[in-house]
């Protein structure tokens, strides 16, 4: 016997939504009433987003759902509702079966994350850490230097065999050095400095360096949309995102090379909605997409956290660093990644009028 429709709805185990055309809840389950922490009385006919806050461009996937008439998963978005903290969530839309223009929402709390197209932002935890590493940081380098200090003096008085195990101690001191300053600059990342910035120059500005150094067996192709109207951006920490993209591309690829394409466009429906009301819409569409082998499956969903690495000499800052630009902008930054194909795609606010 199969149970009537709204015994079914009212069973489901996670927060669920019907969504009307004009994005108003038209329905709420049990515990969607508890996530929200009202009945659902106080909460249909209510505007979706007034009641849910979802870290995620939404308002695009439901209009995909809604045009498409297929489901959409969205994976690891944080989703707040009443004065709650937010909670991590994979969120399910579907179109309603003969309701045009209705959606199906459902949500699912997650706790492992291990998912492909996540985004970010620093979580806490890493931040701390940063601080933390940053203390170490000042703390490590003075005994470094005496160090660096000591086996130079030492050098002078031994044989060559002897000499090398000095040398091999300042190269290393050296390492240590370099990463800890990038740890540094991490933790002093100023506010971004912002102004209306046309995307492409910037973007040029990154592959004219990169082309002359760490990049210069790679193929870069720019696929760009000449309209695009300016971001508004710190153009130095934005330059450094592009930058730390662009090395990760070239570094994946190996010696032989492989291609870049760099491409831009404008999306207009895309758009954040936060927690605290902020975050518009974010039309420009940056992808640095490259054909190499992929991210390591097993790190994809922590590859912006700071110091996780799929690389044998890598910090594992690169991204970390991105990831806190990206937020500080109010953008959005998202990676989809396979063999053969790795595009990270940012999203960014346009200029505002004059
Ligand atoms: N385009 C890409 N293709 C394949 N793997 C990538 C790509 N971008 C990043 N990765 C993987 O993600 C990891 C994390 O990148 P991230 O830039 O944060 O650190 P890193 O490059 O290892 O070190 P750092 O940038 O601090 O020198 C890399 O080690 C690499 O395994
Ligand atoms: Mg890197």
């Amino acid at each position: 016997m199969t149970p009537p429709s709204d015994t079914i709805w009212a069973s489901l185990p996670v927060p669920a939504f019907i969504v009307d055309e004009a994005d108003g809840i038209a329905d709420v389950n049990p515990p969607g009433e508890q996530f929200l922490n009202a009945s659902a009385r106080a909460i249909r006919g209510q505007p979706v987003f007034d009641k849910l806050a979802i870290d995620a461009p939404i308002e695009e996937a439901f209009a995909r759902v809604r045009t498409d008439l297929s489901p959409l998963f969205v994976n690891t978005v944080e989703v707040s509702g009443g004065n709650a903290p937010p909670v991590t969530c994979n969120i399910q839309i579907a179109p309603v079966i003969g309701q045009p223009g209705h959606v199906l929402l459902l949500m699912e709390p997650r706790q492992i994350a291990n998912r492909l197209g996540r985004a970010h932002s620093a979580s806490s935890a890493a931040k701390s850490a940063i601080g933390m590493a940053e203390m170490l940081s000042h703390e490590i380098k003075n005994p470094l230097a005496g160090i660096t200090g000591a086996a130079q003096l030492l050098s002078m008085n031994l044989n060559a065999p002897d000499q090398e195990l000095t040398d091999l101690i300042v190269e290393e001191s050296r390492r240590i050095v370099a990463l800890l300053e990038q740890v540094e600059q991490f933790g002093n990342l100023a506010p971004p400095e912002r102004r209306a910035v046309n995307v492409h120059d910037l973007l040029d500005r990154a592959v004219k360096s990169a082309t002359v150094g760490f990049a210069a067996h790679m193929k870069i192709v720019e696929d760009f949309d000449p309209s695009l109207p300016p971001t508004f951006v710190d153009a130095n920490q934005m330059l450094q995102v592009f930058l730390n993209l662009l090395k990760n591309a070239a570094e994946a690829a190996g010696k032989n090379g492989g291609t870049i394409t760099l491409r831009t466009f404008y999306d207009m429906s895309l758009r954040l909605r936060r927690r605290d009301g902020s975050g518009g819409a974010l039309p420009l569409q940056i992808e640095i997409i490259d054909d190499g082998p992929g991210l390591p499956p097993e790190i994809i969903s922590e590859a912006f956290e700071p110091f996780v690495s799929g690389r044998e000499n890598g910090t594992g800052l690169g991204l970390a660093l991105v990831s806190k630009i990206i937020s500080d902008h109010g953008g959005w930054i998202a990676v989809e990644s396979s063999p053969g194909r790795t595009m990270f795609r940012i999203s960014l606010p346009m200029a505002p009028k004059e």
